[in-house]
């Protein structure tokens, strides 16, 4: 496994691959990585010849009152987890490799970036969107492998991969878990044993809406109002969002027969988890 830190390096790698007609897959990551990180890395190592993940906190998605500091980092023990998954490189850059400082170019999706988690994080989704472009334009993958848990941001990329016509094409995973249910994610390490045991409240309200849809008569809003009591009762949780909404468009209009995303967003203590789960009406 090769551990690049620049962008000629990485172009150059690429190059060869490109030159021996193998494919290359993306597994685009902020680091710390977990199961959730993992599994993406395994659906890359089963359809493309290569495997690159990049690890990179990405300044630009993160408002300055959010947490792109404190964000853990640990790159050694990184490096260790993608060597046993069988990564082929990591490319790992520092902030000043990704943007010029006079940087005046961005990419933005002009239609859903404002809703669900864009409400409270503004330019979130304007810096998810900018850096996955220049990752694609430096590593050209032939498939980008990206997790449900973060529902919105994976039909952002499609939407954006569909609107720029870029060539790659986009795999999104099912959402890995605790054994409690509890999902996955690099911001669970913020939580104390007791913010913990009151996050599966979460998993809980998803697995409750999923029971109510699987009963012949569904009332979306009192299934709603039940989930957003269930959480109010926790301690130390505070409720961002709990939405239904058209699991393709992500509009709030939702009728019999679609298919829809319950996602959440709530504050335990001072950390912000999400969680979704997809329902048929
Ligand atoms: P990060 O939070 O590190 O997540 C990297 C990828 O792992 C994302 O596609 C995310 O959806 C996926 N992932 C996280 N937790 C998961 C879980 N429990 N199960 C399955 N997949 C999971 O998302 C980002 O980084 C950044 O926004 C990024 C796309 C790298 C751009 O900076």
């Amino acid at each position: 496994m090769k551990v690049f830190k620049t962008i000629p390096e990485v172009r150059a790698w690429i190059s060869k691959v490109q030159a021996s007609n193998q494919t290359i897959g993306l597994v685009p990551t902020m680091g710390f990585l977990h199961e959730g990180h993992i599994s993406l890395i395994k659906y890359s190592k089963e359809k493309c010849s290569k495997t690159v993940v990049t690890i990179f906190v990405n300044p630009t998605q993160f408002s300055p009152n959010e947490d792109f500091e404190a964000y853990p980092r640990d790159f050694e023990r990184d490096k260790g987890l993608c060597k046993k998954a069988g990564v082929d490189i990591i490319f790992a850059p520092e902030p000043e490799q990704m943007y010029l400082s006079d940087n005046q170019t961005f990419v933005s999706n002009e239609h859903i970036s404002g809703i669900l988690c864009g409400k409270s994080r503004p330019i979130h989704f304007k810096g998810v969107t900018t850096i996955v472009t220049k990752l694609f334009n430096i590593v050209d993958p032939d498939f980008a492998f990206f997790g449900q848990k973060d529902a919105q941001q994976a039909i952002i990329i499609k939407n954006m991969v569909r609107d720029l016509n870029f060539r790659t094409k986009i795999f999104v995973a099912p959402i890995i878990r605790e054994k409690d249910g509890l999902a996955l994610s690099s911001r669970n390490k913020y939580l104390t044993n007791k913010q913990r045991k009151n996050a599966l409240v979460l998993y809980n309200s998803l697995q409750f809406a999923k029971e109510q849809f699987s009963l012949p008569l569904i009332n979306v809003d009192s299934i709603k109002s039940k989930i957003t009591e269930m959480i109010a009762s926790k301690e130390e949780c505070e409720i961002d969002y709990v939405e239904f909404v058209n699991a393709e468009t992500l509009s709030k209009e939702i009728k019999k027969g679609d298919k829809v995303l319950l996602a959440l967003a709530v504050f335990v203590g001072s950390t912000r988890l999400i969680d979704n789960i997809l329902l048929q009406y």
